[in-house]
């Protein structure tokens, strides 16, 4: 009797005492899709932030000036990936001599962005400036209209934010797609359409992109942007409640997900994840491809790109239940992983 219970407390109860434990609210948990968002308000973050709205009230060009040092010291150790880098964006823009200025909104994405901000005196900038830092107060800031108001304009600006490509490395990213032209590719959760429109020049006129999201004021920016570059091969589709990808038939040579599966993974109810990575199946042509980018663990010290994170094992292992097969795998920089499967 002895024995049994000197080997239950060895086999059980022991290594499990000794087991280094991980909280759920440690930056070394393997998922984390809370609150404790590193793009939070900070008193630095808002000095700035009053600076950019005096540069864009009174155009004062030193307020730019002094924006854009605070953000030089502020991006490295707060808000990596974040807003900042597009509101320094702003402030370098302002200080730019007419060509130069030319010359930096010459694509006509990085126009469009600038354009959405600027129009009627910059009233969408100063407005998410505003609500961001709370700045002014909105007679709906309480309710739903203005929280969703706000976390449109939060994630336009993270989304198709101009200097995204100097922290995420996009266009390695893109290398690395395996997709040519003349294909079709689901860009699933696709915001604002950043990466949409970049699968839109890869496939050409003779491909096709599905641009898939629950929240139709992204939809809506995308169908204005193509509608005005005469864009012809990207469909925007309103997948809400977002339990499927919402292809209903139609069958893709690639699904892509951007900083979208930690949600699925950490939010959904086990069935809403099922018919969602079913409907990835079913929407897959024979040897389909899934590319997934995510934020991922990072060395205690190191800035994340944001908050949620999910570490990529608990994906691959999913993953594989769900019969996809982990084919290549990329990280270009720490805070975010890209994983390429095979439905098998
Ligand atoms: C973090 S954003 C990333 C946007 C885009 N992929 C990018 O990298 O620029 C995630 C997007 O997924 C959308 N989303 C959330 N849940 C979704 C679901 N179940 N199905 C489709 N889209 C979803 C959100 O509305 C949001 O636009």
């Amino acid at each position: 009797m002895t024995g049994v219970i000197v080997w239950v407390a060895y086999t059980f109860a022991i290594p499990q005492l000794l087991t280094p434990r991980v909280a759920i609210t440690s930056p070394m948990s393997l998922i984390h899709v809370g609150t404790n968002d590193s793009f939070a308000i900070t008193p630095d973050g808002i000095k700035a932030g009053r600076y950019i709205l005096e540069m864009l009230v009174s155009g004062s060009r030193e307020a730019a000036q002094k924006a854009i040092e605070i953000y030089d010291q502020i991006i490295p150790r707060e808000n990596y990936g974040g807003e900042y880098s597009a509101l320094r964006w702003f402030a370098q823009l302002f200080l730019m001599s007419e060509p130069e200025k030319q010359k930096a909104l010459q694509d006509p994405f990085v126009a469009s962005f600038y354009d959405f901000f600027a129009e009627n005196n910059f009233a969408n900038l100063k407005e998410y400036v505003q609500r961001k830092y709370l700045l002014q107060q909105y007679p709906d800031q309480l309710t739903e209209t203005g929280r969703n108001r706000a976390a449109f304009l939060e994630d336009f600006i993270l989304f198709n934010n101009p200097a995204r490509e100097e922290w995420e490395q996009t266009s390695k990213v893109l290398s690395v797609i395996p997709l040519s032209p003349g294909q079709t590719i689901a860009d699933v959760g696709s915001g604002p359409g950043y990466y949409s429109v970049r699968f839109s020049e890869k496939v050409g006129s003779t491909g096709h992109v599905y641009s898939v999201d629950i929240v139709q004021q992204h939809l809506d920016y995308i169908n204005r942007y193509i509608q005005r570059q005469n864009i012809t091969n990207i469909t925007t589709i309103n997948s809400y409640p977002g339990t499927t990808i919402g292809l209903q038939g139609k069958q893709v040579d690639v699904a892509f997900m951007c900083s979208l599966y930690h949600n699925i993974y950490g939010m959904s109810t086990a069935p809403d994840r099922d018919s969602f990575v079913q409907s990835i199946k079913a929407a897959l042509k024979p040897g389909g491809t899934l590319v997934l980018v995510d934020n991922g663990l990072v060395e205690p010290g190191q800035l994340p790109y944001h908050g949620p994170y999910v570490a990529k094992e608990l994906i691959i292992h999913q993953l594989r239940f769900y019969g996809f097969k982990l084919k290549r795998e990329y990280a270009f920089i720490p805070q975010r992983y890209m994983l390429i499967f095979e439905a098998v």
